[in-house]
């Protein structure tokens, strides 16, 4: 391999360690928050839903509301944000921090 080649393989190897290093570390937080940020927000941004206190049934349950509103997800993709939600932004959790 030329030091040319080799010197763009080590560009695109940093590339994809930074674009990939965030979303890892939130993959490691819960795999339904990754879809969440990447799936809610092109119709609403999370004040729409950040002050609810719901079990994951609820949360299912307007998942299911979003996708007769034009969500496009899997029954498994729905599975993992509303176990997310319902623990995250489930009765037991902490009220919302107030934004800065
Ligand atoms: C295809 C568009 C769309 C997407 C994608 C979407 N929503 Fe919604 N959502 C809506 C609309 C439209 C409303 C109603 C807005 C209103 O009442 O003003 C809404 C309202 C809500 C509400 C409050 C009212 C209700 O029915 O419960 C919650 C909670 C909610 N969305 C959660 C979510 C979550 C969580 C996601 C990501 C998984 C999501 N939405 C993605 C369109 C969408």
């Amino acid at each position: 391999m030329s030091s040319y080649h080799r010197t763009k393989l080590l560009l695109l190897a940093g590339a994809i360690f930074l674009l990939a290093s965030p979303a890892g570390a939130e993959e490691a937080k819960h795999p339904g928050l990754a879809l969440l940020r990447d799936k809610c927000f092109q119709c609403h941004t999370d004040s729409m839903w950040r002050d609810a206190r719901q079990d994951a049934r609820w949360w299912e349950s307007a998942l299911y509301r979003m996708v007769g509103r034009g969500g496009l997800w899997t029954a498994e993709e729905i599975k993992l944000m509303a176990e997310y939600l319902g623990t995250d932004f489930g009765p037991n959790a902490k009220p919302p921090e107030p934004r800065q």
